[in-house]
């Protein structure tokens, strides 16, 4: 069976730190604050969730759906406002986290593949 992606970022630690580096930015640069006003203004909750559905979204221990049962993903993105702006910060701010994190190219790129589906099937809004 081929290497899940959890495996090829190597484990917890590598999730947790990628997460922490996506909110890290989200809070720092101006291009990500069309998100990052979305968000509370405590971002811990935030970073834990993330770090817990991506765990098993990437093939690793279902951390979030034993806590919190089917993620509903969209459902739970329509109190905000997502439109093509909102989706390209996201992705772009993950992209740069993966960067920074020196996620293997042809990794990282197979994963932003597969993050613009969700993004974009996170949209509620025209434009
Ligand atoms: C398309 C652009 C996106 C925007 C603007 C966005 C924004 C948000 C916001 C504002 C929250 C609430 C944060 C909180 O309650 O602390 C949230 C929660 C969440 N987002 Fe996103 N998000 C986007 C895409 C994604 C994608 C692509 C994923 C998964 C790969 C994702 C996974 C999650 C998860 C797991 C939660 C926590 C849900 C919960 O249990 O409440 N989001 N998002």
């Amino acid at each position: 069976m081929p290497e899940a992606p959890y495996d090829l970022l190597s484990g917890d630690a590598a999730v947790r730190k990628l997460v922490d580096r996506f909110y890290d930015l989200m809070d720092d640069v101006p291009e990500f604050f069309v998100i990052r006003k979305l968000h509370p203004a405590d971002l811990s909750g935030s970073r834990n969730k993330l770090y817990m559905f991506l765990s098993g979204w990437l093939g690793g221990p279902q951390l979030y759906t034993d806590k919190y049962g089917h993620p509903m993903l969209r459902a739970r993105h329509l109190p905000f406002a997502i439109g093509l702006a909102e989706r390209d910060a996201w992705l772009n701010c993950m992209k740069q986290a993966m960067q920074d994190c020196e996620v293997e190219a042809g990794l990282r790129m197979g994963l932003l593949d597969s993050l613009f589906k969700t993004a974009d099937w996170m949209r509620n809004k025209e434009g």
